[in-house]
């Protein structure tokens, strides 16, 4: 987020011209980075964090996310407001990484290692969250595939012992797998605070792209705004992580 040198390369050309048809799309990947993945990774940190209040809070926060709506309408709402704008920001984002275009909006004071570094944890966040969504989602949730084992009355949900033991807990962990284990734990350590800096970095091009904070000091104090948000999301997601990690289970 350092507002060092600009270079040629890293500054970002204003590509709404005639000739660019994408230019739509592109602003598209640039919303869909705040809203609504930025705002559900807020949210979904913030639901987490019931895992430092025990298993039993965790559990109870889980069944009551998954029946705030009838099954059918939570799917959809699901798959609406997080999976495709997911799947799409994450498909243009390769697109974009792997073509090194610049993406939308003129954004002078970007630096080069910040530009390289957007890409690198943008693909980083992808491999996590295939992991993550993979397991946690549809592996565990969907298929009914527990991690650990579990009592289940009611609905049969991903719980705070699946999580544990994912993250290779030895109090939770019966087996060591390809889904659990230390190597999951170094995966989610890493892939959780690139994804929270690829969110947090990018607020500042977000900014500047929709006209929200154009000038010198506007960028300055979104930067100091945005790493702020990166060391609350940062601490609370590695207090998680270590609680589930080495925390007992009840
Ligand atoms: C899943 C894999 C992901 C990939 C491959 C990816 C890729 C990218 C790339 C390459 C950019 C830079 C575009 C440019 O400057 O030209 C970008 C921007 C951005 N991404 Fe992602 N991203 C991913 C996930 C996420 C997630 C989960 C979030 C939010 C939690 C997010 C939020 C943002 C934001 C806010 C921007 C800045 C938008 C702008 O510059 O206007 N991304 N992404
Ligand atoms: C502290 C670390 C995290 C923990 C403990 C955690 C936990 C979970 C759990 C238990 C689920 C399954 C929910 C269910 O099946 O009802 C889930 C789903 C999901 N997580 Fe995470 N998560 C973490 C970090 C992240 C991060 C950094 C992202 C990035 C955006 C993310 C994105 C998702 C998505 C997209 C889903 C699928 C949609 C959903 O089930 O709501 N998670 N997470």
């Amino acid at each position: 987020m350092a507002d060092a040198a600009t270079t040629a390369e890293s500054v970002r050309t204003d590509t709404g011209t005639r000739d660019d048809h994408s230019f739509l799309w592109r602003r598209l990947h640039s919303l869909s980075g705040v809203l609504p993945l930025g705002a559900f990774l807020c949210y979904h940190v913030f639901e987490n964090l019931s895992a430092l209040r025990g298993p039993a809070a965790y559990d109870e926060m889980v069944n009551h996310v998954n029946t705030l709506l009838p099954r059918p309408f939570f799917y959809a709402l699901e798959l609406v407001t997080i999976i495709v704008p997911l799947a799409y920001h994450a498909l243009y984002g390769v697109w974009v990484a792997a073509t090194g275009r610049p993406n939308v909006g003129r954004y002078a004071y970007a630096s080069n290692w910040g530009y390289l570094a957007q890409r690198v944890t943008g693909v980083i966040a992808l491999l996590f969250l295939l992991v993550h969504v993979g397991t946690l989602r549809t592996w565990v949730t969907l298929l009914g595939n527990h991690l650990a084992p579990v009592n289940a009355d009611g609905l049969d949900l991903v719980t705070y012992r699946d999580v544990a033991a994912h993250l290779g807990n030895p109090a939770s962990l019966g087996v060591q797998s390809i889904l659990a284990g230390d190597h999951i734990f170094a995966l989610y350590g890493i892939g959780t605070l690139c994804t929270i800096w690829h969110f947090t970095y990018g607020l500042k091009g977000f900014c500047w792209t929709w006209g929200i904070a154009v000038g010198r000091l506007a960028q300055r104090r979104v930067t100091q705004a945005s790493w702020l948000l990166f060391a609350v999301l940062s601490v609370a997601t590695l207090s998680i992580l270590f609680q589930m990690r080495f925390g007992a289970v009840g």
